[in-house]
């Protein structure tokens, strides 16, 4: 049935509150669709996918990488921003200009204006893998929100509250949505259940999301 739903395309609204200072934008990235998946390709090409280690020693399901001035990456030592990509001792590549464009018009969207990110985490999932709930807070600034692009196959994202206990909501997300928290709910737990097996007509058996953030 869901599938069903999904084929036939069922209709949400174009614009949900999550929480307190927090909005999803059903469709918001596919005005830029082109440029955004032309220079993905681009950027994954200089920075190919890898599965970090947790502090913990856990390899993480996601498959990430990084453009813009700073990378999150993770590995035995901790969580941290980084200039450099640690695969290939190069700075992450540039953020394109239509990243940063679709992000700082999101933000303003959502009531944020003038949102510069310098940091973009590339998350791709294949079927099976997920991100288990986290707050985002290696950031220096939490005045700043959090733009969270998804592309490809859909998921199901969980937005909880400030404490890993509060209740957690589920929301479909499809490919072009657009989340964005910050003010209230800057520091709200969230996470991605596991992705189910499909082919997307654009990017194939994956998901990809684009987490912006301003890092520095
Ligand atoms: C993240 O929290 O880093 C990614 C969330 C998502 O994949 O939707
Ligand atoms: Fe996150």
């Amino acid at each position: 049935m869901t599938e069903l739903l999904e084929a036939t395309g069922i209709m949400l609204p174009a614009r949900e509150d999550m929480a307190p200072g927090a909005v999803l934008l059903r469709g918001r990235a596919l005005v830029l669709e082109a440029d955004i998946l032309s220079a993905l390709a681009s950027v994954t090409a200089a920075a190919p996918f890898r599965h970090m280690t947790t502090p913990g020693g856990y390899v993480m399901s996601a498959a990430m990488t990084n453009c813009g001035a700073a990378g999150w990456v993770t590995d035995r030592t901790g969580y941290r921003y980084a200039a450099v990509d640690p695969e290939t001792g190069q700075p992450w590549p540039a953020m394109p200009e239509s990243f940063r464009r679709l992000a700082n018009e999101a933000a303003a969207d959502a009531g944020y204006a003038g949102f510069m990110p310098d940091s973009c985490l590339i998350n791709r999932y294949l079927p099976g893998a997920r991100l288990s709930l986290h707050q985002d807070k290696d950031e220096r600034d939490f005045t700043q929100p959090i733009v969270s692009v998804s592309l490809g196959l859909p998921a199901t994202f969980q937005f909880g509250g400030r404490r890993r206990a509060d209740p957690v909501a589920r929301y479909p997300l499809r490919h072009g949505d657009i989340a964005v928290w910050g003010g209230p709910s800057r520091l709200f737990h969230h996470g991605v259940l596991a992705i189910k097996e499909g082919g997307h007509a654009r990017l194939g058996r994956q998901r990809i999301n684009l987490t912006f953030r301003a890092a520095l």
